[in-house]
């Protein structure tokens, strides 16, 4: 059996880092590189503030760093040393061409694969770790076969990533499972037990689970896209909980003490956000449309559908309560990354809720204890077919804490489900704001009954008004 003593991660993003990290950190044997094109992001991993905030990230790298783990844009020489090889590079949705908006755009994947190919002077066992299409590996196989020379050989496996962002090192330190997928060849079954042999270094081997090439790709975009529903689910539950005076985190509870369905989410919000849960159900949707089954793309749009209904749902409901008008109205956004935890804003549903604020005219302060300002202004500003950067930088305001968000404000906004956003000192918020005060709380985090004696007017998503 081959075994695995240097492994090289091309992308340094997201995935690729502290799953690579958390390999380093738990096979203290293997050295492992990790790789990228972007010469900013490899340095900032060398420096004492990493790229992305993540709990529990800075201890494992630190404690690896320039011992079995380095980070560098050095690919050539990275490839060439590795015995294994993820490709850990971004996979978004197609913006342009045919399955535009849908289909993920495969280009990255494709250039890292090219190059591995046209680096590699000896046999690599080349793993797809980015969220891609089902049969990608293959496309992944044929261009590694036709550029490489002599008796060099690939065998590709996929083992999708399951983490969690603000959750990614305990998920990786202690996973509910790790899939394998290869194909059933024999040269092939050695390479994913290799693979095995990396993983059992710390989960145990009934967590491991080898199957096909494609089952395992498919079963990337298939829990994504379950647990999405789910979210969507109780999301769509949500509307007719605020129109009737059920309560839906009491539906959610009362249903998720039922086994077969189990309580994991089923907690309402303005909408899921993130990069892989759109984006790997629109994957499904191309998919299915592709294999000529339109009903089932059907079935899997209407949970991306249901997720810009309730975002546009809780916009209406903010309008409408603050007497069908919020021109001028100054609002404080609390949180801006798509969950606690993170600084990561990808999808997040604060930027939709923010652009239909600026839309209407209101000023819009926005509190978030881990985005950058930048980031914020970039989401916003990102090129569209109008340039709306000078409205953006008229109408949004970044500030440095809570109380300074919402001083002055007529309502205020949770779009993020931040713990410090419970504990903050509600009565002091309300005698800096506008009366009637507003409170919408998009991710039931608030103690709406004590918010009210405060004097608030409290609107909480799946609730009717108190
Ligand atoms: C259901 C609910 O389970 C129960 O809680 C409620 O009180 C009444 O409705 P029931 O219809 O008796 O109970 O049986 P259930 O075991 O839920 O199966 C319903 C149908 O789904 C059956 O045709 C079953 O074969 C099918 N099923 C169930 C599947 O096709 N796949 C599954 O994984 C589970
Ligand atoms: C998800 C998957 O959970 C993970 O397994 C996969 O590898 C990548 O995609 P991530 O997007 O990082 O992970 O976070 P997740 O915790 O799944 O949350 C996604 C979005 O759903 C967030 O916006 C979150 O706030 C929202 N959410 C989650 C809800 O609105 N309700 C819930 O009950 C759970
Ligand atoms: P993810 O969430 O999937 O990890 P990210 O965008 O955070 O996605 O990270 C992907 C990383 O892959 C980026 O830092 C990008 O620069 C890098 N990348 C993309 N293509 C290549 C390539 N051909 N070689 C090396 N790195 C690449």
């Amino acid at each position: 059996m081959v075994q695995v003593k240097n492994i090289c991660c091309i992308g340094a993003g997201y995935v690729g880092g502290p799953t690579c990290a958390v390999i380093a950190y738990k096979c203290p044997h293997i050295k492992v590189n990790i790789v990228d094109v972007n010469p900013d992001r490899i340095a900032a991993w060398n420096s004492d503030k990493l790229p992305i905030y993540e709990p529990g990230l800075e201890e494992v790298v630190f404690d690896r760093r320039g011992k079995n783990l380095f980070f560098t844009t050095e690919v050539e020489a990275a490839v060439n040393e590795a015995d294994l090889i993820f490709v850990s590079v971004n996979t978004p949705t197609k913006k342009n061409g045919m399955g535009a908006g849908f289909a993920a755009d495969l280009a990255y994947v494709e250039s890292a694969t090219r190059g591995i190919a046209s680096i590699a002077k000896s046999s690599k066992i080349v793993v797809e770790k980015s969220t891609v299409p089902c049969r990608t590996a293959e496309s992944m196989r044929t261009i590694l076969e036709a550029n490489s020379t002599g008796d060099i050989r690939f065998d590709i496996l996929s083992n999708p990533e399951f983490l969690a962002e603000g959750t990614a090192i305990k998920d990786l330190l202690n996973p509910d499972r790790v899939l394998i997928g290869a194909l059933q060849t024999p040269e092939d079954r050695k390479a994913q037990e290799a693979l095995v042999e990396v993983y059992a270094n710390w989960v145990s081997t009934d967590r491991i689970i080898t199957t096909n090439l494609w089952s395992s790709e498919l079963s990337k975009l298939a829990a994504n896209a379950l647990l999405a529903q789910r979210i969507s689910s109780i999301n769509a539950l949500s509307a007719i909980c605020e129109a009737t005076g059920a309560y839906v985190d009491e539906v959610a509870y009362a249903c998720g003490c039922d086994k077969r369905i189990g309580p994991s989410f089923l907690k309402a919000s303005v909408g899921f956000g993130g990069s892989c849960f759109q984006k790997d159900i629109l994957n499904l949707v191309y998919l299915s449309e592709q294999l000529n089954l339109p009903e089932v793309a059907a079935y899997w749009k209407q949970v991306v559908d249901m997720n810009e209904y309730q975002k546009k749902r809780f916009v209406e409901r903010i309008i409408k309560t603050l007497f069908h008008t919020i021109t001028n109205k100054r609002i404080a956004l609390f949180g801006f990354a798509f969950k606690k935890d993170t600084g990561d804003t990808r999808e997040s549903a604060a930027i939709t809720l923010c652009k239909h604020f600026i839309q209407e005219q209101a000023t819009v302060h926005i509190y978030d204890p881990k985005v950058s300002d930048e980031q914020i202004f970039l989401e916003l500003t990102e090129p569209g077919l109008l340039d709306n950067t000078e409205e953006v930088k008229k109408r949004v305001i970044i500030t440095r804490s809570p109380y300074d968000a919402s001083q002055d404000a007529d309502a205020i906004v949770i779009a993020t489900d931040w713990d410090e956003f419970k504990k903050l000192d509600y009565t002091r918020i309300y005698q800096t704001m506008h009366k009637p005060a507003f409170i919408f709380d998009g991710r039931l985090i608030l103690d709406a009954d004590k918010l009210q004696q405060i004097g608030f007017s409290v609107h909480t998503i799946g609730r009717p008004a108190i």
